[in-house]
């Protein structure tokens, strides 16, 4: 067994770009080793949405935080069969397929790129990180939101294949796109992800990099199992798992 002195031994951090496959390898994984999954872009979006029906400026940072910290946003297991992978309540109503769509893809970087948005939403994001085994998602998981997690990963993928599996998803939900606009917006919320200061989309110094390009999507899981399954021990798991 590999020891680790990581408080937050339970934690699986999953970061990386956009349509990397980030949600599919961490509901595998989550299922695989009986964990919670938190995907912390939900927050984002959610709160990307509440900014577009308030018609707020997404530029105007302070209205932003002052909106993130008014909102009530529960990211929780799945309430209906139809695919999804959580369930997430903006103010009590059901909003995971709307905060899917492209209107909020085009405004969700710029309004997660302030320092004080993130900071109204981190507690939040801590919070889910202190109890049972999870596997958390996002941008920043390993880099800030959690550093001691126990599993850190990065997953990335070229921006043309990117841009396939997102073309082909909203597809299969029957949103009519572009692929080169898929493309093109995926490009740009790299840019921006990327380039904020504010915790930048950036792989940690101890995160294990892995390029799913041309690993298949039980080739990636499998190899983050084994991580996870070095440092928590089934045994440990479960007993934690029943005693919190
Ligand atoms: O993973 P996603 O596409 O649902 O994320 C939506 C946006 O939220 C993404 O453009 C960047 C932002 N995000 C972030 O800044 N930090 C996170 N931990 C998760 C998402």
């Amino acid at each position: 067994m590999v020891e680790t002195s990581a408080a937050h031994r339970w934690v699986v951090a999953i970061d990386g770009p956009a349509a990397a496959g980030k949600s599919t390898v961490a509901q595998l994984l989550a299922d695989r080793l009986g964990a919670l999954l938190f995907d912390t872009g939900s927050l984002y979006r959610a709160l990307a949405l509440a900014v577009l029906r308030a018609e707020i400026d997404p530029a105007d940072e302070c209205r932003l935080a002052e909106l993130a910290a008014e909102l009530d946003i529960a990211v929780v297991p799945p309430t209906v069969r139809d695919g999804r992978l959580a369930t997430v309540h903006l103010d009590g109503e059901d909003v995971t397929w709307e905060i899917r769509a492209p209107a909020v893809d085009a405004v969700v970087s710029p309004v997660s790129a302030h320092p004080a948005v993130r900071a109204a939403l981190l507690p939040h994001q801590r919070r889910i990180a202190s109890g049972l085994p999870v596997v958390i998602v996002g941008r920043d998981i390993g880099s800030v939101v959690v550093p001691d997690a126990g599993v850190k990963i990065f997953l990335e993928a070229s921006p043309e294949e990117r841009a396939r599996r997102r073309f082909a998803e909203l597809r299969e939900r029957g949103v009519e796109v572009d692929f080169d606009a898929v493309l093109a917006d995926l490009r740009r919320r790299d840019a921006i992800d990327t380039g904020r200061a504010a915790s930048p989309l950036r792989a940690a110094a101890d995160a294990l990099v892995l390029n799913t390009d041309r690993l298949t999507v039980p080739e990636v899981v499998d190899r983050i199992e084994e991580r996870a399954r070095a440092i928590w021990t089934p045994t440990e798991a479960v007993v934690r798992g029943e005693t919190q």
